[in-house]
């Protein structure tokens, strides 16, 4: 019996300018440019060992068995890696996450950035950042962004993310207001999928994205918040404005959603910088000013329906660990 392991760590990132639509299905390439923020609060850590004692693949997250589509595209990512390596060992992956899993908080961008530097790591193929970005991203598009850490974009059609800039550039605290546990009801997959086939408002947000994106783009290298701000509520909004005119629509916002976007207003009103973006789940991710993070904080949780706020400061790429 022979075994090779390697474990790496990843953090989660969240789309300011956000990418919802395919331009390829099957090579998962994304129809618009997005970018992300790395967050240092969101972190997954997974472990691969190829073992010749396997007789199928096998996967754990947070000690749960999976079964199903979320081991098919674990395994798929595994049999790119295999192939790549000219091997036909099974592989074990024990997955950790130290937030809810599947609940809108991109668990599946730090996953598979992890998935894909352990597994190309066990198996000694030394890829590059970008090979690895490349590599999670044919997993999930997210999860090209963060191979990198602090500003991360992914252009369209693109295979693989890019560094933007340090998350000292631009320095923001983004306190993650999550208003439900458990799984989501769609995931981001099945859910683009369904505002690109029903959506008559989905073309507008595919023609509107690059402007957005490079609006943020010019506002993180401006030390901007207030355009950066802005350009990412617009963006997440529009987004979530072509799910509801889907058909069926799809309504990924819970009653304190609306809460927190009303009370992120009301700060602003009072003269204290904070944005929203929401991605496809009900929590609503604050940005703010690490100065004033400890107040908006404080505000989030006191609003009725928030269950609790993580804390987040832009966070590093992905890491092999010991
Ligand atoms: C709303 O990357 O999860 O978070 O590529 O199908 O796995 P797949 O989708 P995924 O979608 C992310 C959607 C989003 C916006 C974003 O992160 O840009």
């Amino acid at each position: 019996m022979s075994q090779t392991t390697a474990r790496a760590r990843a953090c989660a990132n969240i789309a300011l300018a956000k990418y919802w639509g395919k331009a390829d299905e099957r090579l998962n390439l994304t129809i618009v440019p997005s970018l992300s923020l790395t967050l240092d609060g969101l972190l997954t850590t997974t472990r691969v060992t190829f073992d010749s004692a396997l007789t199928a693949d096998e996967a754990e997250l947070d000690g749960a068995r999976l079964g199903g589509r979320p081991l098919a595209r674990i395994t798929a990512l595994l049999g790119r890696v295999r192939e790549l390596a000219k091997v036909t060992t099974h592989a074990r992956v024990e997955s950790t996450n130290d937030f809810p899993t599947a609940s809108g908080l991109a668990s599946s961008a730090s996953g598979f950035a992890a998935l894909a530097a352990a597994s190309s790591a066990a198996l000694g193929l030394g890829l590059s950042l970008a090979e690895q970005s490349s590599l999670a991203r044919s997993a999930s598009a997210s999860a090209a962004r963060s191979v990198f850490g602090g500003y991360v974009a992914l252009p369209a059609r693109a295979e693989a993310a890019e560094p933007v800039a340090s998350g000292d550039v631009l320095p923001i605290t983004m306190l993650v207001a999550v208003t439900a546990e458990g799984p989501k009801g769609t995931t981001s997959t099945d859910g683009m999928t369904h505002t690109q086939s029903t959506s008559p408002y989905f073309s507008a947000c595919v023609e509107q994205a690059p402007k957005l994106y490079t609006e943020s783009r010019r506002a993180i290298w401006a030390g901007d918040l207030e355009a950066l701000g802005a350009a990412a509520e617009q963006s997440a909004l529009m987004m979530h404005a072509s799910m509801f005119a889907a058909n069926p629509g799809l309504i990924y916002f819970a009653p304190a959603t609306l809460r927190v976007i009303e009370r992120v207003r009301a700060l602003r009103r009072a003269g204290t910088l904070a944005y929203f973006t929401i991605d496809a789940g009900p929590h609503v991710k604050v940005l703010s000013r690490p100065q004033d993070a400890v107040r908006v904080e404080e505000l989030l949780a006191q609003t009725e329906g928030v269950m609790r706020v993580i804390r987040s400061q832009p966070g590093p790429g992905v890491e092999l660990s010991p």
